[in-house]
């Protein structure tokens, strides 16, 4: 019988510090009003410490994933970091925590996929396991985005927050866990999301931080419309394939975007706001963190056999979902 990857701990951080839209109204023309209607969003966690970057969120959501599941990190295989705040850009982000958590026994690699870094690294993880190789993997989502946004650009940098999330992969003959993805990238969307310089096309100069390029650049609407039409329509087409009706969809963990944009996925999904897992009005946007912190946060509701759907959004363009089956009860662990 083919072995299928399950998902069967999960964890998150998020650093101290919180933002609020209140305190956005003192530094940039806003308003809590305006945040709140446009995006859902009302805090943010950021990290203040300039000696802390990605990978140590990464480390706190890694060494609280082996507490839980009793593990101890020697006995990970292999640890994919979705991120676009690397620490650095050599080495990898997933070294850099192996080597913190003592995970000796384990090689890895970031994952350049923006907010869709999570699903990607969930879909390519557990080829691994399927395939019989690892027994343990762990997938990452981690970025601390307040390093990358531009607090001078009102319409960008209300909607990002830090925070990371993961998740471990083990092996099951049960029929429970990652049981079906779509994933799709189109570079041309490019335009409209990315990062002008530090790069090799414009390595960083004095012009380049002159002209303020080391920051996220959106065209918000741009974006909006097509991960609108993209989540909704691949969130729609996974249900189709696996003969999922709404009724027989438990929960939705979709990219902490925009309130709006999880809205319509599921609306055209069919499912009401109680099955939808929201928690974009604490977090904001944490990039590749989003849907890990998702299931941490709604952990204790999940029930072994539920069906859940992941699905996302983000720069690149990169879209895509997952279909999992949940493989434990969650309300027999603790946080
Ligand atoms: O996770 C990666 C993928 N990213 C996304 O999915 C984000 C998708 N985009 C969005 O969520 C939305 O486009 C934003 C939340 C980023 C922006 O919302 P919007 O409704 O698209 O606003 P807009 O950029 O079209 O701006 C509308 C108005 C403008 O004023 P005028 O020109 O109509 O007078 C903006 O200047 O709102 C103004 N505005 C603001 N006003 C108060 C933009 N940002 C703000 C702000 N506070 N923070």
């Amino acid at each position: 019988m083919m072995k299928r990857a399950a998902i069967t701990a999960v964890a998150g951080y998020l650093p101290e510090n919180v933002l609020t839209n209140f305190d956005l109204e003192k530094i940039i023309d806003t308003s809590d009003e305006w945040i709140t209607t446009r995006t859902g969003i009302k805090e943010r966690h950021i990290e203040n410490d300039p000696n802390k970057a990605t990978s140590d969120m990464g480390v706190e959501a890694v060494k609280l994933l082996c507490k839980k599941r009793g593990i101890s990190p020697e006995e990970i295989d292999l640890l994919i970091c979705g991120t676009v705040t690397p620490d650095l850009v050599f080495p990898s982000t997933s070294n850099l925590i192996c080597a913190k958590v003592g995970a000796k026994n384990a090689w890895g690699y970031d994952l350049g996929a923006a907010c869709s870094a999570f699903i990607y690294g969930l879909s390519t993880g557990a080829q691994f396991i399927e395939t019989g190789r690892y027994k343990k993997v762990v997938v990452v989502g981690a970025d601390m985005m307040s390093r990358i946004i531009d607090y001078k650009d009102r319409a960008t940098c209300v909607i990002f927050g830090d925070g990371a999330g993961a998740v471990l992969l083990e092996p099951t003959e049960e029929s429970v866990g990652i049981m079906d993805f779509i994933l799709h990238a189109d570079g041309n969307g490019a335009t409209y999301l990315h990062m002008k310089a530090g790069g090799s096309l414009k390595p960083a100069s004095h012009e380049t931080v002159d002209k303020r390029e080391h920051f996220v650049h959106q065209e918000g609407q741009a974006v909006f419309k097509h991960a609108v039409y993209n989540m909704a329509e691949v969130s729609a087409k996974i249900m189709e394939k696996n003969n999922l009706k709404a009724e027989n969809v438990n929960w939705l963990a979709a990219h902490q975007a925009n309130k709006r944009i999880i809205d319509a996925t599921s609306s055209r999904m069919g499912i009401g706001p109680e099955k939808v897992m929201m928690n974009i009005e604490r977090y904001g946007n944490t990039t590749a963190g989003t849907i890990p912190l998702l299931l941490w946060d709604y952990e204790k509701q999940l029930k072994k056999g539920d069906n859940i759907i992941l699905s996302a959004f983000g720069g690149g363009f990169t879209w895509g979902a997952v279909y999992l089956k949940w493989a434990y009860d969650g309300s027999k662990t603790g946080k």
